[in-house]
C-alpha cells in the first residue's frame, strides 16, 4: 500500500515541538528521500550558479544535491544545533565551496536573491512564512514545495510521485513569484 504524508508529520504541533527562545519549530525533521529531493531540485529548473535555498535544511542532504549534482550556490537554514553540525561537517569533508548551511531561523533571512527556494514545512509554516516570501523573492524566483502547498498561491505545475521506492508518496508544487 502506497502511504503518502507521514503521520508522525501530522501529530500535533504541541506534541513535536521543541521551542527555542528565538526560533519556532515550523516542523519536525522528517527527511525527504533521496529520489525525491532529485526530482525536486529538477521540478524547480535549478541551473549551475543559480542561488538556491532550503528552509529546514535537516541533515543538509538537499543542499548537498544542489551543491554537487546541479552545481548550484546553495544555502541551508537550519535550527537544530545536531542537524546544523551534521550538514556542515558533511558539507566539509565533501569540500563544498558552493555549499553551507547558516545556523539559524528561517524567519529571520533574507532570501532576496534567491533562484529557488525549497520547503518541507508543515502546512500551517507554509502560511506563516509565506508574507515573508512575498516580500523577499524576487520577481521570477522559484518555489517547490514537498507535499504541502501554499494556501492562496497557485502553482505553475504539480508532480505526484506514487511511489519512492520505499513505498511512500509523494506530490511537489511549483510556484513562480
Ligand atoms: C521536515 S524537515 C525537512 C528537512 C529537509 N529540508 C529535507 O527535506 O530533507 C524540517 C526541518 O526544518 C527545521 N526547522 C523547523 N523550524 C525551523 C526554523 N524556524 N528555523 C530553522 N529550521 C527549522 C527542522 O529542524 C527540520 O530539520
Amino acid at each position: 500500500m502506497i502511504r503518502s504524508i507521514p503521520v508522525l508529520f501530522l501529530l500535533p504541533y504541541a506534541a513535536l515541538s521543541q521551542q527555542t527562545a528565538d526560533a519556532e519549530k515550523l516542523a519536525p525533521y522528517y527527511p525527504t528521500p533521496e529520489t525525491v529531493v532529485e526530482k525536486m531540485l529538477e521540478f524547480g529548473g535549478l541551473k549551475p550558479g543559480e542561488k538556491m535555498y532550503d528552509l529546514g535544511s535537516g541533515d543538509g542532504r538537499i543542499v548537498i544535491m544542489a551543491a554537487r549534482k546541479f552545481r548550484a550556490n546553495a544555502t541551508g537554514v537550519e535550527m537544530d544545533k545536531d542537524l546544523w553540525k551534521q550538514s556542515m561537517d558533511r558539507i566539509r569533508g565533501l569540500g563544498l565551496r558552493n555549499a553551507r548551511v547558516i545556523k539559524g531561523d528561517i524567519t529571520r533571512q533574507n532570501y532576496s536573491d534567491a533562484d529557488l527556494v525549497t520547503v518541507y514545512l508543515l502546512p500551517s509554516s507554509n502560511v506563516k512564512i509565506r508574507p515573508m516570501l512575498e516580500k523577499q523573492l524576487k520577481k521570477g524566483a522559484r518555489v517547490v514545495s514537498h507535499d504541502f502547498e501554499f494556501t492562496g498561491w497557485t502553482p505553475v505545475k504539480t508532480e505526484h510521485i506514487e511511489d519512492d521506492g520505499e513505498g511512500r508518496s509523494h506530490t511537489l508544487y511549483l510556484y513562480v513569484r
